[in-house]
């Protein structure tokens, strides 16, 4: 995602010093990012989510400025988009991983009438964010009956039992996981047979766009999100014994207005964000949901 990177040594590890620590998988650039700085508050997003957003489904912004409306819709239409791979989600367990304040979960929850949703993020701030964006709900006959609730952990590690799930999905945080494969393993695991996984996010189209992309945007080269390549992460889906792999590139949803979007903010905010549709215009990255089965 896109962000305006923190003053030099400005942001802390996280935030609470008596609060539990991020899990060790957890880099440190992205541990200040999603520290005390909280990304979703800059301009580039809106509406507490803090993803690029799918604008496929706004009818009519071509030819007019877009509003702060427009990028939060956008941004909870990513997670329509997501959620809407799974055939009658109805009723079912749902797993969210890298799920920020938790706005998704929420959404899902009031949508997709599932079962429960477990909101899990590595950042124990993030965390403690969920709980508060969603203390209405959590305090009320949703949360009270257990059918909503965040849990502070890694992608590569998670604190789940076996067979627990039977959806799994996430939005924009994939870009940030150092171990994939670790993750696949993990949501393999936790997925009950029958169960599917909805990922979304960017990734690199090639090992050389992998090779280019840190010289063009500033969160590869500092450590903030991993050049995946996208054959490679459906390849370690099925190492890990999930089927039906499928991916779909949606970044023609996706690149243009958010590229509008940004040209709207106040200058001299994240000039280098822009880069990110000559990156897709060029072959280099685009955003993708990959699915897949359980079992
Ligand atoms: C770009 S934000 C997306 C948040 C939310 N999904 C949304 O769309 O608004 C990425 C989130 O992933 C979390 N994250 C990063 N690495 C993670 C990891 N290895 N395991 C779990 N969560 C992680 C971050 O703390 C952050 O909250």
């Amino acid at each position: 995602m896109a962000q305006q990177p923190p003053p030099a040594g400005a942001a802390g590890p996280a935030g609470h010093p008596d609060g539990p620590e991020p899990p060790p998988e957890l880099p440190e650039r992205v541990v200040k990012i999603y520290g005390e700085h909280d990304l979703s508050t800059v301009p580039a997003f809106a509406g507490g989510f803090i993803n690029f957003g799918y604008w496929a489904g706004l009818a009519d912004i071509d030819g007019r400025p877009l509003t702060e409306a427009d990028r939060v819709r956008s941004e909870e239409d990513l997670y329509r988009l997501v959620l809407g791979t799974f055939e009658r989600p109805e009723g079912r367990t749902a797993l969210e991983v890298g799920c920020g304040r938790g706005l998704g979960c929420a959404l899902a929850l009031r949508e997709f009438a599932l079962g429960s949703v477990i909101g899990l993020d590595a950042h124990p701030d993030q965390i403690t964010r969920a709980r508060e964006a969603n203390a209405a709900l959590l305090g009320g006959p949703a949360g009270r009956a257990g059918r909503l609730d965040f849990v502070l952990g890694a992608a590569e590690r998670i604190p789940l039992p076996d067979d627990c799930v039977d959806l799994l999905y996430s939005v924009e945080a994939a870009q940030h996981f150092r171990d994939l494969a670790g993750f696949a393993r993990e949501a393999a695991r936790v997925l009950r047979a029958g169960g599917r996984l909805a990922v979304t996010t960017f990734f690199a189209r090639s090992r050389e766009a992998a090779r280019v992309l840190p010289e063009l945007l500033p969160p590869y080269a500092d450590g903030l999100d991993v050049p995946h390549v996208v054959d490679e992460v459906a390849a370690t889906l099925v190492a890990a014994g999930l089927r039906d792999v499928r991916v779909r590139p949606i970044g023609d949803g996706v690149w243009e207005p958010y590229d509008r979007y940004l040209a709207q903010q106040p200058e001299p905010r994240d000039r280098w964000a822009r880069r990110y549709l000559t990156a897709y215009e060029t072959g280099l990255l685009d955003y993708y949901v990959l699915t897949a089965g359980a079992g």
